[in-house]
């Protein structure tokens, strides 16, 4: 882009903007498997309006906006009551799950490094953990050993898990549910396991920390993986998935305050300009992100968040029951919350021909890789795709028996 000479009205802008989203798949429609959580105009109307309210506060500046304090802390104190974290936890608004998850590692290693002196740590986690556990590694130096899981079920392997510790080891981590089975972990073995080694355990509940209790709820069956399990001491959970709210919005949660203060705090104090304290990878933090998770969860409510668990939990019956009629196609189960894969069930069928004819129909597929198949990570809008969905994929099928929609698509995990 060559900047204009003189700056462009907002009509010719706005034109601009839509015409750069021509391309772009229709969320609204529910043709895409990731990216976005959607329920209807009118909290997108209240998220978009409590975000301009504090567009260009900066919740970096506590001494300037007190406002913003106290709606973090709010968020933070619902998130941790809803994990049923004790009295005395603490939490951290982020800017995703991938900042959460990098807090937490930071935080486990300070503290392995503190306590036990452990300068060249490990992790230990199973290979559905996500790429953000790895990356967080890469940064910190903490060597992180992905362990297969178990072949029945994709859950972690405790076994396994228990036999790839040393003595650098300083975490574990479960997912509840993992991104690419939407199957939880065993928490409470591994809590056992973490506790009995003197370990962190880390909860990966990005996607599940505000679904997964109103699935439960519901008469669903959720095994337990919060703070009510002996041996979790961080989880990450994300406001922007099922928490329904806009984006760069998750929490990170400690158990106890002193973990934070000791472990968790940059507390910097040696240049010019005096003291600065902070307790995310962020300086500057956007005060619409804040003010609009805010907005969500009292625009909700207790009611919102049971009627999106079930709109998603019926939503994914009626998929996976039309998957089931289609002859070659079948589910990979478990699948326990709001993400499933589908594979193919007949040698003859290449699920990766399924994904490339349901593009050509303009539906953004999820390839899962190991083993092939689709993935869908189903969120409230989906309930307007079903129909068009089962009828594409029945329709996906016959093209790719016939050797038809080539060529594929480059293949991605998302
Ligand atoms: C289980 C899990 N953890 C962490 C993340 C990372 O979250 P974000 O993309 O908000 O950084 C994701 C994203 O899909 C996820 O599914």
């Amino acid at each position: 882009m060559k900047l204009p000479e003189k700056g462009l009205a907002w009509p010719e802008i706005e034109a601009r903007l839509n015409d750069a989203k021509k391309d772009d798949f229709s969320w609204r429609e529910g043709r895409m498997a990731v990216y976005y959580y959607y329920l209807d105009d009118e909290l997108a109307e209240v998220q978009k309006r409590a975000y301009a309210a504090f567009w260009t506060e900066n919740s970096l500046g506590k001494r300037a906006f007190p406002s913003l304090a106290k709606l973090e802390n709010d968020v933070i104190d619902f998130g941790l009551a809803l994990m049923n974290a004790p009295e005395d936890a603490a939490g951290t608004f982020t800017s995703g799950g991938s900042e959460s998850i990098f807090l937490a590692v930071q935080t486990a290693r300070d503290w392995a490094r503190a306590t036990k002196g452990i300068e060249r740590p490990n992790f230990v986690v199973p290979r559905t953990a996500h790429p953000a556990f790895s990356r967080a590694g890469h940064a910190l130096g903490i060597d992180v050993r992905r362990v297969p899981t178990t072949r029945n079920d994709f859950k972690a392997d405790v076994g396994a898990i228990a036999s790839r510790i040393d003595d650098n080891t300083i975490g574990l981590v479960g997912s509840a549910p993992c991104y690419p089975f939407g199957v939880f972990d065993p928490i409470r073995e591994l809590g056992a396991l973490a506790q009995s080694r003197g370990l962190w355990l880390h909860v990966d509940a990005c996607v599940g920390g505000f679904l997964s209790p109103y699935v439960k709820r519901l008469g669903h069956a959720v095994p337990d993986w919060d703070f009510s399990v002996p041996g979790v001491m961080s989880l990450s959970a994300d406001l922007h998935k099922h928490g329904m709210a806009a984006k760069g919005a998750s929490l990170m949660m400690l158990r106890a305050k002193e973990l934070k203060e000791k472990h968790q705090t940059f507390d910097f104090r040696e240049w010019e300009r005096g003291p600065y304290v902070a307790w995310t990878m962020q300086g500057t933090r956007p005060g619409g992100a804040i003010a609009a998770a805010w907005a969500t969860l009292n625009y909700l409510g207790d009611e919102g968040y049971l009627r999106c668990a079930r709109m998603i939990m019926d939503n994914k019956k009626a998929l996976i029951d039309g998957i089931g009629r289609i002859p070659g196609l079948a589910v990979l189960e478990p699948s326990e919350l709001s993400i499933f894969v589908t594979r193919s069930a007949d040698p003859a069928l290449d699920i990766g021909a399924v994904s490339d004819a349901m593009g050509t129909r303009g539906w953004l597929i999820g390839r899962q890789v190991e083993p092939p198949g689709i993935h869908m990570h189903l969120n409230p809008s989906h309930e307007r795709m079903v129909g068009d969905y089962l009828g594409d994929l029945a329709w996906a099928v016959g093209q790719a028996r016939q050797g038809g929609a080539r060529p594929r698509e480059a293949g991605s995990t998302y």
